[in-house]
């Protein structure tokens, strides 16, 4: 039986990554939840030895997993489990996906993990206790100007026509070194804790894409809020990571390009 949360989901993304890693070598089986949004045998056998393995560990918690395979219950207790976070990259067999899982009490995030089985790399943070990259400890960069900052976005695969980000991604990508897009929101965040980026923005997105990450960013020293400032409440319209160094920055920005409309921050 491991020993604590942390170490749980620890073993827990370790186990589910193995089986990424083994379903990138068979040919994908794909099925559509909607018009570009995938899910593949390996979505499917990935959640399903995670809730095995939080069930039998933590059977009175309750799970919010992406295929909907998980648990609902009263508990104060939830894990969040996106099985494979960047399916649509694992079906095109480009190497950039992950296994993100975190434990929320009341809401509020108290460990999570992100694994990509591919580079072998462990992301994990419990609240207090700081952020590690393979069991080393990491921060966030010091690059202190949008100007010379690496960033990071995503898109959806759910009603793209109405998501706005384009005008953001034009206008960041102008002001910084530039805007990557990966296709993997838990990774962004994993990387902005570990200083490879300096800042994320994102609409949008699910409380399985994000928890885990934005433990990593806060306990690796960085600073995660909404565009208007207010903190980040899990599953929000709008996701903004940064080292701090350049939050206020971006978050004007951001602001600035809110007010031309691009959706405003999805209505709020
Ligand atoms: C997606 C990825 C992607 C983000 C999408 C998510 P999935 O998750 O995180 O980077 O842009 O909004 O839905 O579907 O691969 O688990
Ligand atoms: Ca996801
Ligand atoms: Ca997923």
């Amino acid at each position: 039986m491991p020993k604590n949360y942390l170490e749980a989901a620890v073993d827990i993304a370790r186990e589910a990554g193995k089986i990424l890693r083994e379903e990138l070598d068979r040919p994908a089986d794909i099925t559509y939840k909607g018009d570009v949004d995938l899910v593949t045998q390996a979505d499917r056998r990935s959640e399903e030895t995670i809730v095995r393995q939080l069930r039998k560990y933590f059977p009175e918690h309750a799970i919010a997993a992406e295929e909907g395979t998980g648990h609902e219950n009263a508990s104060e207790y939830c894990w969040h489990v996106d099985p494979l976070d960047g399916t649509t990259n694992f079906a095109h067999g480009y190497p950039c996906f992950c296994v993100s899982i975190a434990l929320t009490q009341r809401g509020e995030v108290l460990a999570g993990v992100i694994y990509n089985p591919i580079y072998e790399e462990l992301y994990a943070a419990a609240r207090g206790e700081g952020a590690t990259l393979n069991g080393k400890k990491i921060s966030v960069s010091k690059v202190d100007r949008l100007e010379t900052s690496l960033l990071c976005t995503g898109f959806p695969v759910h009603k793209r026509l109405a998501n706005p980000n384009i005008h953001y991604y034009w206008d960041f990508t102008l002001r910084s070194h530039g805007v990557r897009r990966d296709g993997s929101a838990a990774l962004d965040l994993a990387c902005v804790a570990a200083g490879r980026f300096d800042g994320f923005w994102e609409f949008g997105l699910k409380k399985w894409d994000t928890a885990a990450g934005v433990l990593l960013v806060e306990e690796a020293g960085g600073k995660v809020s909404d565009f208007a400032g207010e903190p980040y409440a899990l599953g929000g319209p709008v996701i903004l990571a940064t080292n701090g160094l350049i939050h206020e920055e971006m978050r004007s920005i951001a602001l600035e390009i809110s007010k031309r409309d691009p959706a405003a921050p999805l209505k709020r």
